[in-house]
């Protein structure tokens, strides 16, 4: 005899199956008990029915029921009917199940929160208890829409011929950035795996493979600190193609996107998507991710400060440096000292020396912390560059370090939007919020790090340069641009990727300009190399951040949410408490510890 059978999940019956004799299965989330009157709603994964027993009904069943507690699991046998008090707030309002036999499955002990307040609950708790945490059907609703855009993902690039690969977790360390996580070999002692970044090097060998086109849903590992959009393991849609070029790419990640957002929101989106070079977004926005909701674009007040005696200013400018500010338009009124001393506070944060800051107030006075340094005329011309009036405050930063001006204020531009609502949405016809797109193109190939003193890879090693710029690579490097592109929504970076180095001699010059020596690139990337020399169709791809995706599908203010069992901001996972300590045996096999 079969154990279990189940009519139909609790939130899918309706009048049409008013009569029907049925079974269902789920959790008590409430029960009513009135006299010999009783009520239970129960719950599973489509929502709520609910049950009624009757005073009619055999003194066994309501021995029952008066048994159940919230969040016991329960089967319940009965018929379909007419509810007397109808309830309007769930699509199964119209009817209830007169309850004609029950058994209750598995026993509940009271939970640590109540399920439906689950949001109120610390997210220590809410975390350690994850499980329950996702019976809220706001939470688990997450998940689902998560699982239905993979699908949409699936179906998409496997209609345009991708297939999906899948690539090895146990991999040699491969370079992206961030920090491995290693996984020590038992085996061979002393010698580590890595767990991969990204799929990069395996999809790239995939196409030298032959395989054309490749997709995988792919899970990708990073030991870096975590903040509302990084976790450690996260996802990406991670993508590869031969014989195309960057539009062909960013055409088919256009038609992604056009139809999840279509799928999931029901938003038509305008194709091709805006872009933007790198160099605008870090001169306009100080970032290369910028969110075009709102303007408090950076202005550039170097030539007006050169020479004056404010040394802040001059002398930033004297050692090479920029001095830009931001005009945070009618803020006067509203912007309190102590608030700007908390954006000062965030920007020192970031790294920058100061702020400096002229508020000019609705009356035409004025307060300042650098006005009294500069003359009338140059006051004048800063003002009237940053299209300042009454009800305006200007902010100010200067450093011989250019880059970090920009990305500060870039940083401030974003608390201000925020702190103060100056998102401007836009909608579309049926009053949808429009999400803000933009391709962030012709990024820099490399960048200098000052920490290490060398030339690192703004994206990857493997990302190659603009044609025109390849004899440049040696005596401008700095001036070289990568076939990259960058896919940011609402000031999410939401996907990246290139077309790659596919002529082995670049590649090569590309390891030496990063410094590494003959015997790291042999030993790091010999198996690459020695793939290039058979046959390598040119190629590129990008990968898209699943998690953040979702995260702005949902309308999450963090990837956390839309991760079934995420990890905490120190890294840890609370629910299982890992990482956890591992026996003596273990890391003697390992060669650990004798
Ligand atoms: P990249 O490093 O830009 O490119 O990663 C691609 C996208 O992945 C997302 N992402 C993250 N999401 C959550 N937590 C993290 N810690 C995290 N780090 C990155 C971002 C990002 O845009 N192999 C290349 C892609 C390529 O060139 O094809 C790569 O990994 O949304
Ligand atoms: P100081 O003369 O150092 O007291 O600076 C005068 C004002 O300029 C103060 O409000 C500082 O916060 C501000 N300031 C100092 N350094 C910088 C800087 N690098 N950029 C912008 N403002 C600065």
């Amino acid at each position: 005899m079969k154990n279990f059978n189940r009519s139909d999940y609790c939130g899918n019956f309706n009048a049409k199956n008013l009569g029907e004799m049925v079974t269902v299965y789920g959790w008590v989330q409430k029960k009513r008990e009135l006299g010999k009157l009783a009520f239970i709603d129960l719950r599973d994964r489509t929502g709520i029915i609910q049950l009624a027993l009757d005073d009619t009904a055999d003194e066994k069943i309501f021995n029952i029921i008066r048994e159940t507690r919230p969040e016991d699991v329960i089967e319940a046998k009965g018929i379909i009917r007419e509810r007397t008090a109808k309830n309007k707030n769930i699509p199964t309002g119209d009817i209830e199940i007169e309850i004609k036999n029950v058994k209750i499955l598995s026993k509940a002990q009271t939970p640590p929160f109540e399920i439906m307040k689950s949001s109120e609950v610390n997210e220590e708790t809410r975390l350690k208890y994850r499980y329950l945490e996702l019976r809220n059907p706001s939470v688990q609703e997450k998940i689902f829409i998560r699982h239905k855009i993979s699908q949409i993902a699936r179906n998409y690039f496997y209609d345009k011929g991708f297939i999906e690969i899948e690539t090895p977790i146990l991999i040699k360390s491969t370079p992206e950035g961030a920090r491995d996580y290693l996984v020590p070999s038992r085996i061979f002692k002393g010698k580590f795996f890595a767990l991969p970044q990204s799929p990069q090097l395996y999809k790239q060998l995939s196409m030298v493979a032959g395989f054309d086109r490749y997709i995988q849903i792919a899970r990708c590992f990073r030991d870096e600190d975590l903040r509302a959009d990084r976790q450690p393991e996260f996802t990406q849609i991670d993508l590869e193609a031969s014989f195309v070029d960057a539009d062909d790419i960013m055409a088919l990640a256009e038609g992604f996107i056009k139809k999840v957002y279509k799928d999931i929101l029901g938003i038509e989106l305008e194709t091709p998507f805006k872009k933007i070079s790198y160099l605008e977004a870090m001169d306009r926005y100080g970032s290369d991710k910028p969110d075009l909701r709102f303007g408090l674009e950076l202005v550039d007040i170097g030539n007006i400060v050169c020479d004056c005696e404010f040394k802040v200013f001059s002398g930033a400018i004297k050692q090479g440096g920029s001095v830009r500010g931001i005009n945070a338009k009618g803020l006067a009124g509203v912007l309190t000292r102590r608030e700007i001393d908390g954006f000062t506070e965030e920007v020192k944060g970031c790294g920058a020396k100061g702020l400096a800051f002229v508020k000019i107030n609705e009356d035409g006075s004025s307060s300042s912390t650098y006005e009294k340094f500069l003359t009338d005329k140059e006051n004048e011309e800063i003002r009237k560059k940053m299209n300042a009036e009454s009800g305006d405050v200007i902010f100010i930063i200067a450093d011989e370090d250019e880059t970090l001006v920009k990305e500060v204020l870039g940083i401030l531009r974003c608390s201000l939007a925020e702190k103060f609502g100056l998102v401007n949405e836009a909608y579309t016809k049926d009053g949808k919020i429009k999400p803000n797109i933009l391709w962030v193109v012709d990024f820099p190939l490399f960048e200098y790090d000052k920490e290490e003193k060398r030339y690192i890879a703004k994206h990857h090693p493997f990302t190659s340069p603009m044609d025109e710029d390849v004899e440049k690579m040696e005596s401008c490097t700095y001036e070289v641009r990568a076939k990259a592109y960058d896919l940011v929504i609402n000031g999410n970076e939401i996907g990246g990727g290139s077309i790659r180095i596919n002529n082995p001699k670049i590649q090569d010059k590309m390891f030496k300009i990063l410094g590494f020596s003959e015997e790291e690139i042999t030993n790091r990337f010999g198996f690459l190399l020695e793939a290039f020399k058979y046959g390598v169709p040119p190629h590129g791809g990008m990968a898209f951040g699943f998690d953040r995706l979702v995260m702005l599908l949902v309308g999450a203010k963090s990837i956390r949410e839309v991760i079934a069992f995420p990890k905490v901001a120190s890294s840890a996972e609370l629910m299982t408490d890992s990482p956890g300590e591992i026996d003596e045996k273990q890391l003697s096999e390992l060669g650990i510890k004798k």
